[in-house]
């Protein structure tokens, strides 16, 4: 699961040259992908510009009663993207904002040093983040292990192939809490906005044995038959060590808003396509590419999409509509997310990030490394060891799990 980073640059010229050798038509399928993209990426903007969102959107009591119908479930698929609405109720929302609020204050939060930035956003661009490094408040640790957010999750995972001829990729009902922290975002920030990107690497994209395995049809005659709710492989894909970079195996980021917020007020955006790893993918072997370079790939960083290799992509960012306390949004691993430069809203726009990671072997690797952080109060293993929580009144301890919640943080391993 590792990649050999000495010899980047040889590297992607021997795979240029490799894949130009096993897929020589490569420019028509990529002028192909393009005709289709564009239309897509058109349809995304004219709806924007009727101030329309083509983010599906799904009611969690759909969720719940099983009648979530195929042409939705179709454009989650086609979108990556979805909002859930109405999983938490407003008066419970309510309850953990104010708490995370008074979690954050009585334990002076603020008045530490300024959080150390992580270097994986380095060359996005992004200043001094407003998302507050706290994994263990007791809002966050009930959300996660909340029975609704359980089957929303559920809900999502089984939206992909996770078992093929009797090998299951994993475990769509069963969850391996990814600790993650929270977004406290003020009115007027611009300190927090995000350049387009993807998650999960940039580089073993390419060069990572089983990542080449999860794109493999891309690079053949029949890219078309690419599908990206694929599980195969997709679990063990190849990560290079960096802060900040996620170790576990998401179908699903995520968060759950705890405010009401919307266009404008420093929110995510998306560009809500599954095609668009299709052109990633494929953009470093067009003729304008010099031979070593992979598109806005660099080392230990997230996957840039920029002006200069991606244009027509951009054209299809969007803001995700508005949201209100308790709603969830969701996207696929590959899509490519922003978050807004500004917030022009009047309210803290806030949100405690939690997605999906079902059980498979690399998740349950993962929640091993998690269990100690959490029972002293440190820094979840994939984040700056700050620690700030160890000394805090109140943080949650093994007490406040449920036993769904002791389940999905690895302590009943027999259950
Ligand atoms: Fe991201």
């Amino acid at each position: 699961m590792s990649i050999d980073t000495t010899n980047i640059p040889e590297q992607i010229i021997a795979l240029k040259r490799r894949i130009h050798e096993q897929c020589p038509n490569i420019t028509e399928h990529f002028r192909e992908l393009e005709t289709i993209l564009a239309e897509e990426i058109d349809s995304i903007e004219s709806a924007s510009k009727r101030g329309e969102s083509v983010i599906p959107e799904i009611a969690f009591s759909d969720i719940i009663a099983n009648q979530v119908d195929d042409t939705t479930i179709k454009s989650v698929k086609r979108r990556g993207a979805v909002v859930v609405r109405n999983v938490f109720t407003k008066e419970q929302v309510s309850l953990w904002y104010e708490e995370l609020e008074r979690y954050l204050e009585t334990n002076g939060y603020f008045e530490q040093d300024d959080p150390e930035l992580d270097h994986y956003f380095s060359d996005l661009k992004t200043d001094r983040t407003q998302i507050c490094a706290v994994y263990w408040s007791k809002p966050q640790v009930e959300a996660r292990q909340s029975p609704n957010l359980a089957q929303t999750r559920s809900f999502l995972n089984r939206l992909w192939n996770y078992q093929e001829n009797g090998t299951q990729y994993f475990d769509p009902d069963r969850e391996c809490t990814y600790v993650d922290r929270v977004r406290m975002r003020q009115p007027g920030d611009t300190s927090l906005g995000l350049s387009p990107h993807i998650d999960g690497g940039s580089i073993e994209r390419w060069l990572g044995d089983n990542y080449q395995q999860v794109y493999r049809s891309l690079f053949s005659s029949n890219w078309k038959s690419y599908n990206p709710f694929n599980g195969a492989f997709r679990p063990e894909v190849e990560g290079i060590d960096s802060p900040a970079v996620c170790r576990a195996f998401r179908t699903w980021q995520g968060w759950t808003a705890l405010t009401k917020q919307g266009p404008g007020d420093g929110t995510l955006q998306l560009i809500p396509t599954t095609l668009s790893i299709d052109y990633v993918m494929l953009r470093p072997f067009q003729e304008d590419v010099p031979e070593d370079m992979l598109c806005g790939a660099v080392e230990g960083r997230a996957q840039a999409i920029t002006d200069e290799w991606h244009s027509l992509l951009l054209r299809g960012l969007v803001s995700i509509p508005k949201v209100n306390p308790g709603d969830t949004v969701w996207w696929h691993p590959d899509v490519v997310h922003a978050v807004e430069h500004e917030h022009q809203g009047s309210n803290v726009s806030s949100v405690l990030y939690i997605g999906s990671a079902p059980k498979c072997d690399r998740n349950v690797r993962y929640l091993e490394r998690q269990t100690q952080p959490f029972l002293e109060g440190r820094s979840a293993p994939d984040f700056a060891p700050e620690d700030y929580e160890i000394a805090y009144k109140n943080r949650a301890s093994l007490e406040d799990l449920t036993e769904l919640g002791r389940r999905q943080m690895g302590f009943n391993k027999a259950s």
